[in-house]
């Protein structure tokens, strides 16, 4: 059996003040007004099985937006490494065969979900083949610093699988590098990680055991989450798991794909208006003002003469930056949190 698993447990910190604490990016209608969640849910229909894995605290909210999934539920928010891990160590013997795990964010726009559903397919037999762990790579248009970067291995002739060539092996696999190295990537062709994996519960499991995580493992493997989730730090799979693991194959995707995390992202994907500027919400008066994404549900915003700006205001939180600091938008929030 072939069994989405979602991941939805995160704040969605880079999207403030539109995301909160108690309002995470994936409860957001930011998928022309359907949540990201549901859409997310929606593109998984091809699986089997569907599983949402979150804290605790979304739980309830989770089950009103993907009322067809199941929830799994993490002893605690340790980030997506300890998740994933644990996500394995449930499904792992819930079917009469082993199945294989689909594992993908909440926070994506796909233009082409049919594409899409057939590339998943196809990673999932990829990973049942190999045993190993299968990426998706995404062609890269500029030197993104907030996606991982796969290279596939070009010296190797011997292409991983028999039926067909559109799945090598990776040579390495670099999280979010800085500017100069995402550059460097980029012109020896390497692929952004599009953070959706496909592989069976014992092949990240193995190559867990070999991680950070291992306590978690054994811990898990002694029947005891509560501890294991005690025992690790707060991690990514792509830093755990994914840059020391040695089995690794990518898949390319290409399907109109962009990670909405941040609002340059969401700006990206919607269309400008008379302006040139990208409205997520709200009304815009716009004076000779371009290219900037605007979310203000309630708001009239009026701009004169200024391009490439975030101008965000949700409750009574108003947040104005370049674009090209999107990503910066989460030590907005380490601040304010600091300072509580
Ligand atoms: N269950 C659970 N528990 N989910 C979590 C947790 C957690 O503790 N923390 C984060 N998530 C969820 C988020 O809700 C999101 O759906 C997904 O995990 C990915 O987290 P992001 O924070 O959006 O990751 P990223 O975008 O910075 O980086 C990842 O995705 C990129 C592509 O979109 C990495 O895999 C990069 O390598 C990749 O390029
Ligand atoms: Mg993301």
């Amino acid at each position: 059996p072939v069994v989405a698993c979602v991941l939805a447990g995160g704040i969605g910190s880079r999207l403030y003040p539109a995301s909160r604490s108690d309002r995470p990016k994936q409860f957001l209608p930011l998928a022309d007004g359907q949540s990201l969640l549901s859409r997310t849910i929606d593109r998984t229909a091809f699986a089997d099985e569907r599983y949402v894995l979150t804290r605790d605290s979304f739980a309830d909210e989770i089950r009103e937006h993907a009322p067809e999934a199941g929830v799994l539920v993490e002893p605690a928010g340790k980030d997506t490494g300890p998740a994933l891990v644990y996500a394995a160590w449930r499904l792992r013997d819930r079917f009469d065969e082993e199945p294989v795990l689909i594992c993908l964010p909440s926070d994506h726009h796909v233009a082409d979900d049919a594409a899409f559903a057939a590339r998943l397919e196809r990673a999932a037999a990829v990973a049942a083949e190999t045993e190993g762990l299968v990426t998706l790579g995404v062609e890269p248009t500029r030197p993104a610093t907030g996606y991982g970067y796969i290279v596939p291995d070009g010296d190797s002739d011997e292409r991983a699988l028999e039926d067909g060539d559109d799945c090598v092996p990776v040579d390495r696999f670099t999280e979010k590098p800085d500017r100069e190295t995402a550059t460097r990537l980029v012109d020896a062709g390497a692929y952004w990680n599009a953070g959706i994996f496909a592989w069976s519960p014992s092949a990240v499991l193995r190559e867990a055991r070999d991680s950070p995580l291992a306590p978690l493992v054994d811990a898990l493997e002694a029947g005891e989450p509560e501890r294991g989730f005690d025992a690790v730090d707060a991690v990514s799979v792509d830093y755990a798991i994914m840059e020391r693991a040695t089995d690794v194959y990518v898949t390319p995707l290409s399907v109109g794909w962009d990670d909405l995390g941040i609002w340059d992202a969401v700006g990206r994907v919607r269309a400008a208006d008379d302006a040139d500027n990208e409205a997520v919400a709200g009304e815009v008066l716009s004076l000779e003002a371009a290219d900037n994404v605007i979310a203000a549900p309630d708001a009239h915003v009026s701009l004169i003469e200024v391009e490439d700006l975030i101008v965000a205001a949700y409750d009574d939180r108003i947040l104005v930056a370049p674009r090209e600091a999107s990503q910066r938008v989460r030590d907005v929030v380490d601040r304010l949190r600091e300072r509580e």
